[in-house]
This record gives C-alpha cells, structure tokens and sequence, in this order.
C-alpha cells in the first residue's frame, strides 16, 4: 500500500500494521545501504518520508484509536532513531563524544531548607529576643516525664487526650516506678520536669522538638513538631504570659494580629488557657474560616505547683507560665499562607516544597 492512499480510509489495524512495515523497511534499509548518516536520517525522518507522513495524519485517527496508534508510533520512532545512531557510530559517521567546552554549564538545581525547619528556625529567632533560649529534651523519654511528672497520675483519663506509641522496658523490674515504661513523648511538655531539674534558675526555655500521636487526617499527622515555653522565675503573672504570646503573634504572624486567652484545663498548668489568634482572613471579623473571628492555637497557663515540686522548684519563691503549640499548625496560619491540609508538608512532593 502506498502512503498516497488517504489514511482516513484505513481502518486502524491495517494502519498499525503498516506502521510495522515502514519499520522493517527502514531497518533493512539501515543495515544495508551505504548511503551517508544524513541521508539514511532524510530518507527515514525527513519531511516527505512515509514515517513523517503518517505521523501527521495522526489527528485523522479515530478518537478510541488514538492512544494505541501514537504508542506504536513512538516505539517505531524511538527504535529507529536509536538503531541509526548506533550504525552511525559503529560506522565513524557522527562523533558523538564531541563537546563544545565553551557552552555554558548547566546548572544544578538548588534545594533549600524544608519549610517546618525554616519556620523552627524562624520561632527560635523570635523567642531569642525575648531572652528564652532554646533547648533540646528526648524525643524518646521515660513515661513520667510526659504524664505523671506533669501532675497525670498513671492511668489517669486526661492521658488519653495525648495517645501515643510505648514499649514497656525490661531493664529496671520494679525498681524505679519513674523509669518503666518508654514513650515516643506526644508533645514538648516532657522538656518542662526535665528543664527544672538542671536546678539553674530562672527558666527561659523554648523546647522544639517531634511529637508523637496516633493520627492522622487533614490537620493530624502522627510525627510533628511541637514548640514549649517555659518561664520561671519570682513573681510571674498572667500578664507576662499574655505579652509574650501578643509579642510572638505579632513577630510571627504580621503586625495586626491580637491573641486572646480562654479558660481551659490542662493537668500540668492552673489557671489553664486556649490561646486564640484573630483570623487573618477576616481580621477578627467573623467569616467562613474562623465563624467568630478567631482561630485556636494551642495551650498556655501557669505551670501547676506539683509540677514544680516534681522539679525540685521551691513554690515558695518561684512561679511561671508555661505554653506548647504545633509548629506545622502555626506554619499553616501565618498570614498569606493559605494550606488546608497538612499533609502535603511531609509528602516529599518538590513541586509543592519549592513553592515555599
Ligand atoms: N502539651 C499540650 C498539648 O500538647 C499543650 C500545652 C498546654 C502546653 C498547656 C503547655 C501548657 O505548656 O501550659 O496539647
């Protein structure tokens, strides 16, 4: 069949079986003809060869047909181009080692910072200004500092809130009723027992570090990073706890933001709060986001007297406030970020990372 004859006309398996046949032409043709590489490339890829032609009749295929045709049409190609350059090379044609050393180089892309780090290192900037230093405390820790230390006695129900992964460890039988069981810690408070018992006082400490907690969902997932200030020292009050929060909303978060504290209970802090940060889509208004103007952070409250006994802190003459937060779920409220799901932050997708 002659490729003059109108394609439209060729039903889609002959088509593909003509396609075949130019193949094997071309390819006889490689092996035997002593033309030039230029003009074996001509006769097979150029403008008026039967491969070209057919190629350009693609879009006269049937719809249903179209995938089939164009994947045996970029095989046939494909082979064939590879099977030219192989020839050309075994024959001394075209010398493809051949560089031009004055062409610019290419460059290679440049990665950066993974934006929780970027927003770790952001937050610790802030704090340092205010005088808190930060700290790091185990990742991995003995169950009483995330629970019992932090006024939840054992098997206590507000436990439950912080779910997390355990092994019970065989090393002290008995022995020590602190050292039993290990924890993957499910948030930073485990750094505040641990910060007291160093026994340097006063107390400014912002602890980050991964958490651990059984879920996962648009705004959970089971490995995060989570932030703890703790501030000890004589005389502390509310007050101070409500400036410190407006400082960091305000550095981290844009210069019109305001936050509010609303009474809660936490185990380790007493008074406790919720502290709220006006939504910066409506600007405190009200809008379909925030419903009321304001969008939940995370804890804060003056740190429980027991929680200090257990930090051989002497109650008497000092006092503190203490505050913890997801540091993704702040990433995600800064203003002009607008994530809806936290996942992606750990998906290892570049597109979505570089963006940031
Ligand atoms: N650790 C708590 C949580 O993960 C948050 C928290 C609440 C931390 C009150 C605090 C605090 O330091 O005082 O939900």
């Amino acid at each position: 069949m002659s490729m003059k004859d109108d394609v439209t006309t060729i039903p889609t398996d002959q088509l593909v079986s003509l396609l075949l046949t130019i193949k094997e032409e071309a390819e006889h043709q490689i092996d035997q003809s002593d033309a030039s590489y230029e003009e074996l490339r001509l006769s097979i890829f150029g403008k008026e060869s039967e491969l070209t032609k057919l190629s350009q009749s693609m879009r006269l295929v049937p719809k249903e047909d179209k995938q089939r045709v164009g994947i045996v049409l970029n095989q046939v190609k494909q082979s064939l181009e590879q099977l030219l350059s192989k020839k050309a090379k075994e024959s001394g044609l075209v010398n493809e080692d051949w560089m031009d050393v004055t062409a610019p180089g290419v460059r290679p892309p440049e990665g950066h910072l993974h934006i929780v780090t970027q927003a770790i290192e952001e937050i610790t900037q802030i704090f340092n200004k205010l005088g808190f230093t930060r700290v790091r405390h185990p990742e991995v820790d003995w169950d009483w500092y995330p629970f019992e230390s932090l006024n939840m006695p054992h098997s206590h129900p507000a436990s439950d809130e912080w779910e997390t992964f355990y092994i019970i460890y065989p090393g002290f039988p008995g022995k020590n009723p602190r050292k039993q069981k290990i924890v993957l810690t499910p948030h930073t408070s485990n750094g505040q027992v641990r910060e007291m018992e160093k026994g340097i006082l006063p107390i400014r400490m912002i602890n980050i570090a991964k958490c651990y907690r059984r879920q996962m969902d648009v705004s959970h997932v089971p490995m995060f990073y989570q932030f703890e200030g703790l501030y000890i020292d004589k005389n502390v009050s509310i007050g101070h706890l409500k400036g410190v929060l407006d400082y960091f909303a305000k550095a981290f978060f844009g210069p019109d933001r305001k936050t509010r504290i609303r009474p809660f209970h936490f185990q380790f802090t007493e008074p406790s709060f919720e502290v709220d940060i006006s939504c910066g889509i409506c600007n405190g208004k009200g809008c379909r986001l925030c419903k009321e103007g304001w969008l939940e952070l995370g804890g804060a409250g003056m740190v429980h007297p027991v929680v200090l006994t257990n930090g051989r802190v002497d109650t008497t003459i000092y006092n503190g406030f203490a505050f913890g937060w997801g540091v993704e779920r702040s990433f995600m409220m800064k203003s002009g970020t607008q994530l809806d799901d936290i996942r992606p932050l750990y998906g290892n997708d570049v597109r979505f990372l570089e963006q940031f």
